[in-house]
Order: C-alpha cells, then sequence, then structure tokens
C-alpha cells in the first residue's frame, strides 16, 4: 500500500526546474535520476510566466517534452499547478492584485509570491491558469500527484489592503450574523471600538497601542482561511477536470499563519517542506517534532517529506553546509517518523536566480562530489525499503497544539512576554524525545480516546468542547498535564472568570488566583521529591481545592506554595520547569500513565518505531559524532546493510539501522 497509486515504493526525488536550463541538460538530468533511484520530481512550481507568457496566451510544447521525457524513463511527476508566483503582466494588468503589508507598503513582482489572496484577478488567472493543466494534463501517465500552489502563506501570509478589508467584513458577517453578536464577540465596549456599520471594520492595520485581541484572533483565522479559499479553488478544478490523481500542497512545519488542522481536511496526503538549521543543536529534535506533527495531521496514513536541503540554504545566518552523513540521518528521522516519500528542493542547483547558492542533488560542482554519492546511495538504499510502507508510529502519548490557541497567547500584552508557544512546546517534546517515548500531536477537541498520556502546555485558547473532552478523558481513567496559562480564554479571546484556569478548575482541584512572572534575572527553583531545580519565566499562585502537592517552589515570595499538583490524573505544573525538571515529570507522568520507551537506548540514540500487519521496524538513528551501542532483543535484520545482529547493534557516528525480526 503505498501513498500514489502510481509510485508503490518510497517517493524519492526533488524539485526540477527544467526551465531554468536548455534541453540538452534534460537528456543529461533524466540519466542522473535514474542513476539516483529519482521516482518522482516536482515540476512547474514557478513556471506560471512561461506557460502564460502573456495573459491567456499559453504555451506548454516544453511542458509536454518534459513530461514525455520523464514518462519514458519511468520518472513520475507531481505536477504543480504554477499559481505561486504570478507572471510580472499580471501585476501591470491589476496593481491591486499585490499585496500590502500592515504599515500600508505594496509589495511588487521581482521575487516571488507576490498576490493578494482576496484579488479575483489573481484568482481569476490562477483559475484558468488550473483549468489548462488540468485538461492538458490530467490524464497524463507520468502525472502521479497534483501539487497546488506552494507553501501557502510563505513571505505573504496576510495581505491588508482594501480587498482584504471586504473579504474579511464578509468573513466576519459570516461569522457572527450581527453587529451586535459581532461587537460582544470582539469585546468593543473597551477603548471606545464599537463599530456601528460593518464597513468601520478594518484588517488589524498599523496602529498607536496594542491592538484588539479578539480582533487579532479573528485576522488570523480569516486569513488562514482566506489562503485556504484559493487551495478549495484551485481542487475543486482538478477534481472536476482531472479526477482520479491525489492532490496536495506542501506545509511548512510549524508555520503559524496558516490552521493545518483545518487545511489537512483537504489534502489527500500531507505534505511538509523542513530546514532544519545544520548549526543548530537542537533543530534535530525540533525536526522529529515536525514529523510527528505532519503525522499527525495526516492521522497517521503516512506524509511525505516533499523538500529539505541536501546540505545548505542561502537564508540562514551563517548558511552551514551539513556535514557527510547527516542529509542521510535526516531522511530517515522523516522516514522513521512516519514518512513514506524523501524529496528534496532541489534537483539541479541554479546557476541564475535568488537561490544560485542553495544546495541541490546535482550541484554546481557536478556528480564527482560527495554529496552527489550520498543522494545516490540514499536512493539505492529507498529503493529497497518497500517493506516501510504502510506501517506506522504507534504513540501512547499526545501533546495537545491547537494554531488558534496559538495565535490568542502570542497576542502582545499578556502578563508575560515570554509566552512563546513554540518554545513551551519544545521543551515538553523534548523530554519525551529523549526518552524515546513516541509523541502524537492532537487537537484539543479531538478524539484522545487512543492515547493513555496527554500534555497541554500553555492551552492558553480553550473551548467548551476541549474542556469536556478532557475532563472525559482524565474521568475515562487517563493521564493529562496542564502547563502554566492555559484555559484561559474562550474561543473569543475573552478570559474565563472564576479563578483560572476556570473551565479545568474541578480537573484539577486547583484555583489559580495570581499569576506571578518572573524577570529573567531572577532566580526561581522548584523541589521536586528531594531534587531542586531551576525554573523560568513564570509562577502561578495556586490554592488547592482537593490536589495533592506534587513540587513546591523553593525560594522568593512563594516559597514553600504549591508549583506542581495532582488530582487523580490531572497533574497542573504552575511554571516553566528546567530541562531536567521537564524530565522529571515526563518519567513521572509515563510511569503514571505505564508508557514505555521503544527501546532503553544511549543518549543521542534517536528509538523509533514503525509496525503494522505483524511487521515492525525498528528505526535508530545515532546523532552524535560517536559510535554508539545499542542492545537489542534477539536477532535482528539491518535492512539497510543486510547485516544480522544478535544482542546489540553498534551504529556509526551519524549512522542509522532499520532492523527487522
Ligand atoms: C522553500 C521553497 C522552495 C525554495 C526553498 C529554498 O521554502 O518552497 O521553492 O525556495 O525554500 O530553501
Amino acid at each position: 500500500m503505498s501513498l500514489l497509486p502510481k509510485i508503490p515504493h518510497v517517493l524519492y526525488g526533488g524539485d526540477y526546474n527544467p526551465e531554468q536550463w536548455p534541453e540538452e541538460v534534460w537528456e543529461e538530468d533524466v540519466r542522473l535520476m535514474r542513476e539516483a533511484g529519482v521516482n518522482i520530481v516536482t515540476v512547474g512550481v514557478f513556471s506560471w510566466a512561461l506557460l502564460e507568457p502573456r495573459p491567456g496566451e499559453y504555451v506548454f510544447d516544453w511542458l509536454d517534452r518534459l513530461l514525455e521525457l520523464l514518462h519514458a524513463n519511468g520518472i513520475h511527476a507531481d505536477l504543480a499547478t504554477a499559481t505561486a508566483s504570478p507572471p510580472p503582466w499580471l501585476a501591470k494588468l491589476d496593481p491591486e492584485s499585490l499585496p500590502v503589508t500592515r504599515e500600508g507598503v505594496r509589495l511588487w513582482p521581482g521575487s516571488r509570491q507576490h498576490y493578494c489572496p482576496s484579488s479575483v484577478t489573481y484568482a481569476d488567472a490562477a483559475r484558468a491558469l488550473v483549468e489548462q493543466l488540468a485538461a492538458r494534463y490530467g490524464k497524463h501517465p507520468a502525472v502521479a500527484l497534483w501539487h497546488v500552489n506552494n507553501e501557502y502563506g510563505c513571505h505573504v501570509p496576510a495581505c491588508y489592503c482594501d480587498q482584504c478589508a471586504a473579504h474579511f467584513r464578509h468573513w466576519l458577517q459570516e461569522r457572527y450574523g450581527s453587529l451586535d453578536a459581532f461587537n460582544e464577540a470582539w469585546g468593543t465596549a473597551f477603548w471606545s471600538q464599537r463599530y456601528g456599520d460593518w464597513d468601520e471594520i478594518q484588517p488589524p492595520r498599523a496602529a498607536p497601542a496594542f491592538r484588539n485581541p479578539s480582533q487579532e484572533i479573528d485576522w488570523q483565522r480569516f486569513c488562514s482561511d482566506a489562503l485556504l479559499e484559493l487551495f478549495l479553488m484551485e481542487r475543486a478544478v482538478l477534481e472536476r477536470d482531472a479526477p482520479g490523481t491525489p492532490i496536495t500542497t506542501n506545509f511548512m512545519s510549524f508555520f503559524k499563519p496558516v490552521d493545518y488542522w483545518k487545511w489537512a481536511r483537504h489534502v489527500d496526503l500531507v505534505a511538509d517542506d523542513e530546514y532544519p538549521d545544520p548549526a543548530e543543536p537542537s533543530s534535530a529534535v525540533d525536526f522529529s517534532a515536525s514529523c510527528d506533527l505532519m503525522r499527525s495531521l495526516g492521522s497517521r496514513a503516512g506524509w511525505v517529506l516533499m523538500e529539505q536541503a541536501v546540505s545548505a540554504v542561502n537564508w540562514l545566518t551563517p548558511n552551514v553546509p551539513k556535514h557527510p552523513g547527516k542529509m542521510r540521518l535526516g531522511s530517515y528521522q522523516a522516514l522513521a517518523r512516519g514518512a513514506e516519500g524523501i524529496l528534496f528542493f532541489q534537483w539541479r542547483a541554479s546557476q541564475f536566480g535568488a537561490e544560485q547558492f542553495v544546495s541541490a542533488m546535482v550541484p554546481h560542482a557536478g556528480t564527482s562530489t560527495r554529496s552527489w554519492r550520498e543522494v545516490v546511495q540514499l536512493g539505492g538504499e529507498l529503493a529497497q525499503l518497500d517493506s516501510v510502507l504502510g506501517t506506522q508510529v504507534e504513540a501512547d502519548v499526545a501533546l495537545l497544539f491547537d494554531w488558534e490557541s496559538w495565535w490568542a497567547l502570542e497576542v502582545p500584552g499578556k502578563p508575560s512576554p515570554n509566552l512563546l508557544l513554540p518554545d513551551q512546546i519544545k521543551r515538553w517534546y523534548r523530554a519525551f524525545w529523549e526518552q524515546n517515548i513516541a509523541v502524537d500531536f492532537a487537537h484539543p477537541e479531538a478524539d484522545l480516546s487512543r492515547y493513555r498520556l496527554v500534555v497541554a502546555p500553555n492551552l492558553y485558547l480553550l473551548t467548551d468542547d476541549a474542556a469536556s473532552n478532557l475532563e472525559r478523558f482524565v474521568d475515562g481513567g487517563s493521564t493529562a498535564a496542564f502547563s502554566f496559562f492555559s484555559g484561559i480564554v474562550d474561543s473569543r479571546g475573552h478570559v474565563r472568570l472564576g479563578g483560572y484556569p476556570a473551565p479545568l478548575r474541578k480537573l484539577l482541584g486547583i484555583v489559580v488566583t495570581e499569576f506571578w512572572p518572573l524577570p529573567d534575572d531572577e532566580p526561581c527553583s522548584i523541589v521536586l521529591g528531594e531534587q531542586r531545580y531551576a525554573c523560568e519565566h513564570w509562577r502561578d499562585w495556586i490554592e488547592l481545592e482537593g490536589a495533592e502537592v506534587v513540587g513546591t517552589f523553593a525560594d522568593g515570595w512563594l516559597e514553600g506554595r504549591p508549583a506542581v499538583t495532582r488530582n487523580g490524573g490531572a497533574w497542573y505544573v504552575g511554571t516553566r520547569p528546567n530541562p531536567g525538571a521537564t524530565a522529571e515529570l515526563v518519567r513521572r507522568l509515563a510511569t503514571e500513565a505505564k508508557v514505555a520507551s521503544s527501546v532503553a537506548a544511549p543518549p543521542g540514540v534517536e528509538a523509533v518505531r514503525r509496525s503494522a500487519d505483524g511487521r515492525s521496524l525498528l528505526f535508530l538513528l545515532n546523532h552524535g559524532s560517536q559510535e554508539a551501542s545499542v542492545e537489542i532483543a534477539g536477532e535482528q535484520l539491518d535492512l539497510l546493510s543486510g547485516a544480522k545482529h544478535s544482542g546489540r547493534v553498534v551504529l556509526d557516528p551519524f549512522g542509522v539501522a532499520v532492523l527487522t525480526t
């Protein structure tokens, strides 16, 4: 069982931009693609200006020849709809099709992604192009997947022009029905903000001081929905005119502007672009988190790593290359965590244009290079891994994560400026990662019955449905842990009254009566058992209402007061514990919830199991620059090396093993 019916293998390839090269090079490209085991390439992402050089005048002969060439060589296409970057003529035709920043600056052509999501001119031109592509290539044997647009929201997640203002008002009317309901939801009694007419409402453009938080949250919802409308417009054309071929678009990990829970329902498979910084030591862990998010967004049906760098990119400071072995290691990380395809940006390094210095499968220096050899090696290995297809990671733990809560949490004007959701998620995620405990991400309103333990880092915005979902979860005998500043506001962004976190107060057996955020230089610690640990940023003033104390603050005005509590299966952590304390809490929660590690591995070795129908594959990934030895049960076969191991496996620095019995 594979994600794409036309390719019953692990997908391998990358973005292919043949329009940057003379056609003689294409022949060499496909020869090298075959050498590297490439079975799919993403074509046409930035080809609109070539496919439609003048309004309504389409030129497809080059793409016809290219798709034929790929097909003749057994390579499939992930065919892009090419709508991510409009040609310069669109801006000339209608300058209002260009996006406008919060400060009122119009963004002009010359780069990419310069379109206003509410522009009818843009949408009409995009629709017409997709209709042409669908009619011409809908039945083409090379086309295995449709790639709609590219990285929605990248560069221009929001536009503040008048067309968007009108679109926003319409969206608000649909959401609230009446002006009274709208005014109530936005709390416009505050600061003389009451609106007497829909036409008075504006996007959150540059303003003198803090904006209305409810306006900010709705604006983020609207911006994500406006992009989704564009995706759905293209999707509808493809479904109508080119039925039968799966449709996707590429996500961007924990990308704040777009609510992927909402989007994931509309893609046939989840695809993701990932660029972990090779110079950043924590990036391997963060990358695993992104992979787990993608698996979860795709309801554990498998996902595709649509883009990653072979080595360096050109937008970090500095752009450090990947150490030999690290591209392979990262690729297996994705595979271990549910990916069924490993693709790159891009196939051949560009000679010109803004991405001249982004690495590629075929580098400027050609094929006598270590990076090409690594590309060929990986392609050869993945071709042997059909047995991975259809297996999946089974996690007993879920981290609750909700885009709406993220948006609401990070609207300025909070008790502390240090409330950044990714930081909180990463701190908890790392503790599970280091203990090799598999974790899914879940929306707070999702069915949680498959999990034994859920952890909610800073779940600031909590709906009534989510609160009852969590109550049911704990009442059913499972364990849930909430970190500070959770359950504070409702979906409008209004504070829930009656002591924090009001909707969880009974469940947790506590009430928080005051927040005590910490200046960065003020030390703070908690005591858990016999051990004292540092904590950061935040302290809650907790009053007990039936909960027992697990940990206490050890200094300052709150010395001796509860810091960590539990009420049966419902735990509460009223501060940001340091990594050591978070690890200790995770150990206790895992023991309590009877959740086990995949395998006992030394520090720096990531162990993840994928399984299905009696098949079980254990991925061991050594992130260290020294050999690592891992104890295993009985005799196991490494699918990569073909070696049989008994009792233990020794992994090279950055080495990988995929074991099966
Ligand atoms: C991605 C994008 C690609 C390319 C790549 C370079 O965000 O989708 O088109 O620009 O980055 O790192």
